[in-house]
């Protein structure tokens, strides 16, 4: 199978983005850290067999039989040392192939894969807020793509969303997440936002499977795979993860887990490039905490 995304006819330039190093303030943050700056990658899955399987969606199709070469990373074109994927270079990867009129999502799930999180290149990204998760944009892709830096919080989760015409990577960057899965709700809910609630049709969200991921974990899914929700479970640590959508989208739907209600949510950033963003911009309807 091959599975490509459109992203649309117009080529537009690569445009490369250094990412610096860790100043002093990071460098003391950093040894503060509970984190491994190494963990074994592993993956824990159960109740869904086919949870890892890409399927193929409208527009989509995935080939096995890349030639080997695509699978072969660019380690230092952007200035990283010879032999290691860093940051920059998957960033830089990435310019590269959205630029092209079709984009292999398999590819770009094995560049997630293929960078392995150092704590250095993503800590000026990790803004995090007391009260609930952060998103926190890393780079805009020309418009063809965001990747952006999420922290949580301990016991921080997301509510279960969907993610609209779009492909979302996700790769654990420090700590752990148990992402859940969950099936879209049966007809009768579609109604919830038409018609207000209505307990009769209300009905529980059915869990499809649940993975716990573990650091440079990456997961992948889109509509046809189902819903999910992300959660640090940890009491004790906080936890950090690197997401790519493809293309980006301004607003999703929520599910309440118990009744199955959607609600319209937009998807805001905590912090751009880095920078905080203004008070006056955040949260005002950012998506919602675990319900
Ligand atoms: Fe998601």
């Amino acid at each position: 199978m091959e599975q490509q995304v459109q992203v649309n006819n117009q080529k537009q330039c690569v445009k490369r983005r250094e990412v610096s190093v860790a100043g002093d303030e990071d460098n003391k943050l950093l040894q503060q850290l509970p984190w491994p700056t190494k963990r074994p990658c592993s993956r824990k899955l159960d109740n869904s067999g086919d949870f890892d399987t890409i399927q193929s969606v409208k527009g989509y199709c995935l080939s096995k039989n890349m030639p080997t070469d695509m699978y072969r990373p660019v380690a230092g074109q952007c200035g990283g040392s010879p032999g290691k994927f860093r940051l920059a270079d998957l960033i830089g990867e990435l310019h590269r192939v959205f630029a092209e009129d079709h984009v292999n999502v398999e590819y770009v799930q094995y560049l997630m894969e293929s960078y392995h999180s150092d704590p250095a290149e993503w800590l000026k990204y990790a803004k995090f807020n007391k009260f609930r998760y952060t998103r926190n944009l890393v780079d805009a892709g020309n418009g063809k793509f965001n990747l952006m830096v999420l922290c949580w919080g301990e016991g921080n989760g997301s509510s279960i969303h969907n993610h609209p015409d779009s492909d979302c990577l996700m790769k654990v960057l420090a700590g752990q997440l148990t992402e859940v899965r969950f099936a879209w709700p049966s007809a009768p809910n579609t109604l919830d936002e038409q018609n207000g609630d209505n307990d009769e049709d209300l009905r529980p969200m059915h869990e499809t499977g649940r993975a716990l991921l573990e650091m440079d974990s990456v997961c992948h899914i889109n509509d046809t795979m189902g819903l999910h929700r992300v959660e640090n479970a940890s009491h004790t640590d906080k936890a950090v993860s690197l997401h790519l959508y493809c293309p980006p989208f301004e607003e999703c739907t929520t599910f309440n887990q118990h009744t199955g209600h959607k609600t319209k949510a937009k998807s805001t950033f905590w912090s751009i490039h880095g920078e905080k963003v203004s008070k006056k911009l955040k949260i005002v309807e950012d998506m919602p905490d675990d319900n």
